[in-house]
């Protein structure tokens, strides 16, 4: 019966990882998937994650039950604290409704399922480029996927005045994707000025912004500077939802732990809001998983090891920028031509190089480089140790 079921392409993102591991090569580098690896090329584990695993390990009350539908209570307060700020008005005038989630993933798919069966305007702009998979989740969660303006390919940077004009256009009440800081796959975020002219219009235009919030700390290693775009929504009164994961900034990657807000105008809409959450999660997988929230709980309660966790932090987001430098240094020093500043100017995980995807070929072919064929690369992969090995494949590239 299962015949004619025709072979699936491999995954944009995931698929390369599969590539590469099959690479036999001592040379190999995987610049793909957005994970944070070592000077030393390997996977990290945070301190910080192993002393609250021994915590909980050592605590007798610690038990496997089911958590609620909604998944562990403390962790959803926590969260929400996290991204919209201890003071932020609307937490403490109870009008959050946040559940657990299966990291950024299921956290905006649920978000997007509630939207599709009781909000109003089932249209969702999503930036053009964006996170292969957002369209994905948007359409399966019933809601019709648009694109808005986004990057400059001649600038290497924000379409400011193309976002503006088709958010302008966009359908009253529409939903815009935003991604909070770190914008994946480009590295390119708007200005703070530019955040309030979109809240703005956003706000004129009736649009509910839905912030996907996937690196906070990570791209410039505070965790305030990183949510400033959330809460300049959030402190003007309006509604908003927002996605987060600890993928990257606990490096809990595998754990699957994440959280979705649901910012509404009073309490007693929160808790129906909340009601309703419930019913779109039970009938997709019951409730969520514990272990990784209770990690993230046992740090953000504890004030020493949420401390240890922001040096962490901005450890790896430094490094990051580290690689940004000397991949740029080892580009000047072979007189690659173009311009790659944007290497430096770019935020967070990724930098969007402007490689094509004939480029992307050769330097995976020749160079055994790994990154997704748009020419985005994960500066979290690159080590010293490999930098001059992708500038020499860069330089080979271009200069084809
Ligand atoms: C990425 O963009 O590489 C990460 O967000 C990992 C993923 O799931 O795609």
């Amino acid at each position: 019966v299962f015949a004619n079921i025709l072979q699936a392409p491999d995954d944009s993102i995931l698929g390369v990882t599969v590539a590469y591991n099959k690479d036999p090569s001592p040379v190999k580098v995987n610049l793909g998937v957005g994970a944070y690896r070592t000077e030393e090329g390997k996977p990290l584990v945070l301190n910080v994650v192993r002393k609250a695993e021994q915590l909980l390990v050592n605590n007798p009350s610690g038990v496997k039950e089911y958590l609620p539908i909604t998944g562990l209570a403390e962790f959803n307060k926590l969260s929400a604290k996290l991204i919209f700020g201890s003071e932020s008005p609307a937490i403490r005038e109870n009008r959050v409704a946040t559940v657990q989630g299966l990291s950024g993933t299921g956290s905006l798919r649920v978000g997007g399922e509630f939207l599709a069966k009781h909000y109003f305007e089932r249209t969702i702009y999503i930036p053009q480029p964006t996170w292969g998979n957002h369209p994905k989740i948007f359409t399966l969660s019933g809601l019709a996927v648009k694109y808005y303006r986004y990057y400059d390919p001649a600038t290497r940077g924000l379409n400011f005045h193309g976002l503006l004009e088709d958010l302008s256009s966009a359908p009253p009440g529409a939903i815009v994707l935003l991604h909070a800081c770190a914008h994946n796959p480009t590295g390119v975020d708007p200005t703070l000025e530019q955040w309030e002219q979109i809240r703005q219009l956003m706000r004129s235009k009736g649009l509910l912004p839905f912030f996907d919030s996937a690196y906070q700390g990570f791209a410039s290693g505070s965790l305030d500077v990183d949510a400033q775009s959330v809460r300049m929504f959030v402190a003007d009164g309006g509604e908003c939802l927002a996605a987060q994961s600890y993928a990257k900034n606990m490096g809990l990657y595998g754990e699957r732990v994440g959280a979705l807000s649901i910012v509404c105008k009073s309490s007693d809409v929160a808790g129906r809001v909340e009601s309703q959450l419930k019913l779109v999660i039970r009938p997709m997988y019951s409730n969520p998983p514990i272990h990784g929230a209770s990690i993230v709980a046992t740090i953000l309660k504890n004030s020493e090891l949420y401390n240890e966790w922001t040096v962490e932090l901005k450890m790896m987001a430094d490094r990051i920028i580290s690689m940004r430098r000397q991949l740029f240094d080892a580009l000047s020093k072979r007189g690659t031509p173009g311009d790659w500043s944007h290497i430096l100017k770019q935020i967070g995980m990724f930098t969007f190089t402007g490689l094509n995807s004939d480029q992307v070929a050769f330097m995976t072919k020749e160079f055994h480089i790994y990154m997704t064929s748009d020419g985005r690369i994960s500066m979290a992969g690159l080590s010293s140790r490999t930098v001059p090995h992708l500038a020499d494949a860069i330089h080979a590239a271009v200069a084809r």
